[in-house]
């Protein structure tokens, strides 16, 4: 007995959904959090290298704003926040929120993830605001000749 039209397009659209299941549909990066949250904001994120930065940069000095911080990328894949507390001086943090993960962002003097609002010291990765109770975890960097490094 062959299919009738019905079960070949029911039968189509079920596996169309599960190869939606298999495939996480509708995800588009790779280091959400397993449950709720809004999208990460990806937009922004510089790969080091660029932007007037020397070869193996995270970022140039002067892009990084006194006060606040920028997100790159390392040469590992890693985003990475790159803050400038005070003139001269840089520090790192890994840009993965310690609540659920999310991708934290620069937010003017701060650091703050879109997911749950954790708010997070751009000097010192601690959290401000929770629900994270955890600070950002600290990644090396050091400042040559105008660029940001990785330690
Ligand atoms: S993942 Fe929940 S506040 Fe960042």
């Amino acid at each position: 007995m062959s299919p009738t039209r019905r079960h070949v397009l029911t039968g189509a659209a079920g596996a169309a959904a599960g190869a939606c299941l298999l495939a996480a549909c509708g995800a588009s990066g790779g280091d959400r959090p397993a449950e709720g949250g809004a999208p990460e904001p990806d937009e922004g994120a510089t790969t080091g290298g660029d932007d007037g930065a020397g070869s193996g940069a995270l970022t140039a000095l002067a892009d990084v704003p006194v006060g606040g911080a920028v997100l790159v990328t390392s040469s590992s894949g890693l985003k990475v926040l790159v803050a400038q507390p005070v003139e001269g001086e840089v520090v790192g943090y890994s840009s993965v929120c310690t609540h659920q993960g999310c991708t934290v962002a620069p937010a003017g003097s701060e650091l703050a993830c879109p997911c749950h609002g954790s708010v997070f010291d751009v000097a010192t990765g601690e959290p401000l605001e929770g629900p994270a109770t955890e600070p950002l975890v600290p990644f090396e960097v050091r400042v040559e000749g105008g660029d940001v490094l990785e330690a």
